[in-house]
């Protein structure tokens, strides 16, 4: 497979271990590493939170809520509003036998998405599947090949969830870098992990290995249904690339200026 060629603009170096894929993929124009979910019932719902945001965000994030209300049209929309170049990590999780995830994999890296997402727990032979389809899908498409990031265990999920209904009885850190491994031998570009667990992922897979945390919440900000949270601050420090932080923006009553917020904390290392 030959490496895509850089598209014009600004380019931006991205971490990553798969061959092939695209090295630089044009940036956002800022340095936020917020990726925001927009997680709305419709298209007109979440074009209007985009236009509010973009300046203030590294991409978007477009999951199972607003592509089964939008329909596929939505990543070209938003992509027609905000810039041909903007990211779109294409939150799918898909998790199937390894050639239907291929198949869909092949398909949505048609859709000059940045970004997509399968479920570790899927096995090496699905990973390598998801990630060699990517390529296959850019190629046909002449996009840039997604990057492809796997889930580990969901930011939503007790440890005590995860011993008593789903049977995993080693411990939840340990699990979750066993995933990461396993994601990372099988040629992924990084995972979608909890903050509390990214210093231990950033360990053990070194630092080109894409960590992307959901599960971050200002301080003061309800946690809502997320279970293993930190602020931005702490899951930049711990090792973090990318943050999904959504609610704490999209239900404040100034988006863009929640979201500068947050940059101003994820960038506060000192
Ligand atoms: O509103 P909030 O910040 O909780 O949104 C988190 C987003 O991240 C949601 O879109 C959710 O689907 C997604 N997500 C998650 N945990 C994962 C993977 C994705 O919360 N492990």
């Amino acid at each position: 497979m030959q490496p895509r060629p850089r598209k014009a603009g600004a380019a931006f170096l991205i971490k990553g271990n798969r061959a092939g894929r695209s090295e630089y993929f044009p940036t956002m124009p800022n340095t936020s590493k917020i990726l925001l979910p927009l997680d709305f019932p419709s298209a007109d719902a979440a074009l209007a939170m985009a236009a509010q945001t973009h300046n203030d965000v590294a991409g978007f994030k477009i999951g199972l809520e607003l592509v089964n209300a939008a329909g596929f049209d939505i990543f070209a929309r938003l992509q027609d509003q905000v810039g041909p170049e903007t990211r779109i990590f294409y939150d799918c999780k898909f998790h199937d036998i390894p050639n239907t995830v291929a198949g869909a994999v092949r398909a949505a890296s048609r859709r000059n998405v940045w970004m997509l997402n399968v479920h570790a727990v899927g096995g090496g032979e699905m990973m390598r599947a998801a990630c060699r389809a990517a390529g296959e899908g850019a190629d046909a498409a002449h996009a840039a090949c997604p990057l492809v990031v796997a889930v580990t265990v969901l930011t939503s999920t007790h440890a005590h969830a995860l011993q008593t209904e789903m049977g995993v009885s080693q411990p939840l850190d340990q699990y979750v870098v066993h995933l990461a491994r396993l994601a990372q031998d099988s040629g992924c570009d990084g995972v979608v992990a909890s903050p509390l667990e990214t210093a231990s992922i950033r360990a053990a897979c070194g630092p080109d290995f894409l960590i992307v945390t959901p599960g971050v919440r200002p301080l003061g900000a309800d946690a809502g249904d997320q279970k293993r949270i930190m602020t931005p601050g702490e899951a930049v420090r711990a090792g973090a690339d990318y943050l999904v932080v959504g609610r704490p923006i999209t239900s404040a009553p100034d988006p863009g200026e929640a979201a500068r917020a947050i940059n101003r904390d994820a960038g506060n290392l000192a």
